[in-house]
């Protein structure tokens, strides 16, 4: 779906919007994703430039937020939450939101606006 186009700049407002669409591919509530989406903008911003879902896998992601929720000692829910706007926009065709099941944050989301 996103082969052919390139994310290699930073972006901030230009965060991909949440469709219907999104949601069912996803299989999740849009407010879910929507609600993953805010969080993302709003508590990784911080201190570097918000970075492109596309940029990396959704395996990729997985790791990522829970290095950076650790470090900052973030909510369990919000982690599960911004790893799921990022899983579903990741560079991934079919991204798994729920992948190993290892109590990370690939948990089952819900719809928690
Ligand atoms: C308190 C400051 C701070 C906040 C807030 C923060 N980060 Fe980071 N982040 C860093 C620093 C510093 C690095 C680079 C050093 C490192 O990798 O630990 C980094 C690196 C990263 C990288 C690695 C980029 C790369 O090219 O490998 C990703 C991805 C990332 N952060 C995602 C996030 C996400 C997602 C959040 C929100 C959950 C977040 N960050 C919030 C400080 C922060």
């Amino acid at each position: 779906m996103l082969s052919g186009l390139s994310f290699g700049c930073a972006i901030g407002p230009g965060l991909p919007i949440v469709s219907d669409q999104d949601a069912e591919k996803a299989g999740v509530e849009r407010v879910t994703l929507e609600a993953g989406r805010k969080l993302y903008a709003s508590k990784c911003s911080g201190c570097h430039e918000l970075f492109h879902p596309a940029r990396f896998s959704a395996q990729t992601w997985e790791i990522k937020v829970e290095e950076m929720g650790e470090q900052l000692h973030m909510k369990k829910r919000d982690l599960v939450l911004i790893y799921g706007y990022l899983a579903t926009f990741s560079r991934d065709e079919n991204p798994t939101l729920q992948s190993s099941g290892s109590g990370g944050v690939s948990a089952p989301l819900q719809a928690t606006p």
